[in-house]
């Protein structure tokens, strides 16, 4: 069924119907199709499913052939809904930031066993922040913490600004723009990262969804992917306080030459370790 050819006035059900056809059918499309009605008639999935027979009035029904279309091309909803949960906290993302992956959240879980108790006032540093995912997913955690986001995006840091003080966490957390490390002094408790890591010649082989949304300074790491390592590492043990940890995410198979280089910089390795699905994500170093 063409939008032109919907029989209206349309109801919320027969909308949906129209949105599953439009994006080529299927179960997840059914969900899909809620959520992208819930964002163009600002509509809870309750509204939508407990009272399908309530008519679309005309913006709305413009909204949902926008986003539609938008799906269509190859747009992450993450993206068309302008917000992403990460560690169950809602942030808002925008073509500034990196749309945060579940599979980050290993290094949250990482950091987080390396802070204990969680009571003390640990400080923390996230290197390449983002939306602040990982930084306000830490702070979430650790009621007397402080933390410092750094990115080379003045627009991404004033996301994750707006995301801290929406989270209730804008007093334990402060943003700059700065090239890594350049603007930092320490000690700090902990250092996380997830740096750029892609190698220059595999960003157009990756997934459209990933090549046309995400920033590419978020996903650009040079000719082998390793160009932020080879800055964040010699940085380190100025950093960190004695005893102090890093915790940075890697791509596949980068897990050794990052090693290699936190090693070279006087670091001691905590391992690499695997995400729940046995790739491994990260790498951890001690001072
Ligand atoms: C892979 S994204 C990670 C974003 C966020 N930490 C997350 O996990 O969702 C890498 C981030 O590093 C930032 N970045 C790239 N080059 C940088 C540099 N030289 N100094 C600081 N940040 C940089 C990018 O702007 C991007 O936000």
């Amino acid at each position: 069924m063409t939008r032109a050819a919907a029989i209206r006035p349309m109801t919320r059900r027969a909308a949906v119907e129209w949105a599953v056809a439009a994006l080529n059918g299927g179960a997840d499309r059914r969900l899909e199709a809620r959520r992208l009605l819930g964002l163009a008639a600002s509509l809870s999935p309750e509204a939508i499913i407990g009272h399908g027979d309530v008519a679309l009035d005309d913006a709305a029904w413009a909204r949902l052939g926008d986003l539609v279309a938008r799906r269509r091309r190859g747009e992450p909803v993450s993206r068309l809904a302008g917000e992403r949960e990460f560690w169950s906290l809602p942030l808002r993302i925008t073509p500034a930031t990196l749309d945060p992956r579940p599979d980050s959240e290993t290094l949250v879980e990482l950091a987080l066993e390396r802070l204990a108790p969680r009571e003390r006032a640990w400080r923390l540093v996230d290197l390449g922040t983002g939306s602040g995912a990982l930084l306000l997913a830490l702070l979430s955690e650790l009621p007397a913490a402080f933390g410092v986001g750094i990115d080379i995006s003045a627009a991404a840091c004033a996301v994750a600004r707006d995301n801290a003080r929406a989270l209730g966490l804008g007093r334990r957390a402060a943003f700059a723009a700065a090239n890594w490390t350049s603007a930092m002094a320490g000690p700090v408790d902990l250092v996380v990262a997830n740096p750029p890591y892609i190698p220059h010649h595999e960003i157009d082989r990756l997934a459209p969804e990933v090549r046309h949304f995400d920033p590419r300074r978020a996903l650009d790491g040079g000719s082998d992917g390793l160009d932020a390592y080879r800055v964040i590492a010699p940085a380190l043990p100025g950093l960190l306080r004695p005893g102090g940890w890093a915790v940075l995410e890697v791509g596949e198979s980068q897990a050794a030459a990052v090693l290699a280089l936190l090693a070279a910089a006087g670091l001691r390795s905590g391992g690499a370790h695997p995400d729940l699905a046995g790739r491994i994500r990260a790498v951890t170093a001690n001072r």
